[in-house]
């Protein structure tokens, strides 16, 4: 049997792109685990969109201005443009965002934005939220416990994939593949992401010669709670700062203002590079405050950081946080057209984290990804309905392998593959640890290693080769001349 669509992936984009394709195609879409491990899931803050049609122009030069405009002009056009529709779209359907006290929707503020446009939902939760509206009136098969170990691609088509299936080989033919299996956020030690997300489709695309775009632009989020036992890190949304929240040193010296004009509402790369180079000259730990809340206030804004943080210990807003950076998001990914078909293919998309669209640039604007996924999504299915693309599968010649998923080494080499991903190829870089690194990571690629931790190390090796061609510092790709 040939499916018509396989989509990899069930965070918004995969979701989303599902929604838009009728019934009477027949389309299966897998996921790593269970579909809510995915970076949607975890999302706190919200879904950035152009208020009205007056508002795209300011909203397209902030995120220009926060990409350092690295980015793509009509990507980023095209995804204002469509962002009202996309929340018309999904609000038309049911889908509930939180309302102000006059019933208007709560636009809020988040950094480098010039005016409030994020949407949220339950307080603080809008991507657990967007998740389950999605899945909820997802019309088509969803297999769980479904590895991509290679996709079926031989000159521009892609047959479809091999799935490792609840442990078993499964070879999936289609007329047309989705990719949106997100970022690449397990492969830094420190990270916001769900842990199925670890890069294994942009190995595949290094080993297929399929284009890979921006690979050294790495988000780092600026306020993380990292003492945790879990491989993902808990967030402290961006929103919070949107609302008054301030980062200070142990003194209470809110030292961001020495950085940038706009301290806490800078750019994320900039905050970032900030927490990192102040606790490093001054030894100090750095906090998040939350002093200028009420009680009451902070627990409706924000019920599920309140709850979450309770059982970890804090009593907000009473209590400041210690925070970190930490690894967040992937600007760069599989290089993708205005409609997200991959560069030099004929039926191969990719949408949301695993793309780059060329929205985000040099530095993704805070909450512009769930919003990327929704625009994108709509476009990729709409013009992979006309398109209507078939494979003749008697083409396809490569020999299927059998891979073996980890062998016993593999552990050891992935958490030296974490670590010197956060400390070489993280928020400060210099250029002779990155030349080190991937000594290093050609070493680990001769070892005898499972097809996991393969791929990975291929993503890694990608994001550290652009990182070396990228030679002067711009938005998250920060080099320190010594
Ligand atoms: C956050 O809530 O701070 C994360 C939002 C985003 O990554 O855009």
């Amino acid at each position: 049997m040939i499916y018509d669509y396989i989509i990899v992936g069930t965070g918004v984009a995969g979701l989303s792109a599902a929604r838009y394709l009728p019934l009477d195609k027949k389309v299966l879409i897998v996921c790593k685990k269970s579909p809510w491990e995915c970076n949607t899931f975890y999302a706190q803050g919200g879904v950035a969109s152009a208020v009205d049609h007056n508002d795209i122009e300011l909203h397209v030069k902030d995120t220009l201005v926060a990409g350092v405009e690295l980015n793509d002009k009509k990507a980023v056009q095209t995804l204002s443009e469509h962002s009202i529709d996309a929340i018309k779209d999904l609000m038309n359907s049911g889908m509930k965002f939180d309302l102000n006290d006059k019933g208007n929707l709560a636009y809020t503020k988040e950094a480098a934005h010039s005016r409030n446009r994020i949407l949220h939902a339950d307080g603080d939760a809008t991507g657990r939220e967007l998740h389950m509206f999605l899945l909820k009136n997802c019309k088509h098969e969803v297999v769980a416990d479904s590895i991509v170990i290679d996709l079926l691609y031989e000159d521009g088509v892609c047959h479809g994939v091999h799935l490792l299936q609840n442990g078993k080989d499964r070879i999936v033919y289609a007329h047309n593949t989705i990719l949106a299996s997100g970022g690449v956020g397990s492969i830094y030690r420190y990270h916001t992401n769900s842990t199925t997300i670890a890069g294994d489709i942009q190995g595949i695309c290094v080993e297929k010669g399929i284009p890979l775009k921006d690979m050294e632009m790495m988000q780092f989020h600026p306020t993380v709670f990292l003492d945790t036992p879990n491989a993902r890190k808990t967030l402290l949304t961006e929103a919070l700062r949107g609302e008054g929240a301030q980062i200070e040193d142990e003194e209470g010296f809110r030292f961001l203002q020495k950085y940038h004009k706009d301290a806490e509402l800078a750019p994320r790369d900039i905050v970032s590079r900030a927490i990192f180079d102040y606790s490093q000259r001054t030894g100090s730990k750095i906090y998040l405050s939350f002093k200028n809340f009420s009680k009451r206030f902070f627990k409706k804004r924000f019920p599920n950081i309140y709850k979450n943080f309770m059982e970890l210990g804090f009593d907000l807003p009473f209590e400041r946080v210690p925070i970190s950076p930490a690894f967040h998001y992937s600007m760069g990914g599989i290089d993708v057209d205005i409609n997200a078909r991959v560069k030099g293919t004929k039926n191969l998309y990719a949408i949301g984290e695993v793309a780059c669209t060329g929205v985000h640039g040099a530095n993704r604007l805070a909450s512009n990804s769930l919003l990327e996924g929704l625009v994108f999504s709509k476009i990729c299915v709409a013009f992979a309905l006309k398109e209507d693309f078939k494979i003749d599968f008697k083409n396809f010649n490569k020999i299927k392998k059998h891979f073996i998923l980890q062998k016993a080494g593999d552990k050891a080499i992935k958490n030296a593959l974490r670590n010197l991903m956060w400390t070489k190829v993280g928020i400060v870089r210099i250029n002779q640890n990155l030349i080190d690194s991937l000594d290093e990571i050609n070493l680990y690629l001769n070892e005898d290693i499972g097809r996991l931790l393969f791929l990975r190390l291929l993503t890694a090796k990608s994001i550290i080769k652009s990182a070396i061609n990228r030679k002067k510092s711009i938005g998250a790709h920060y080099i320190k001349e010594i």
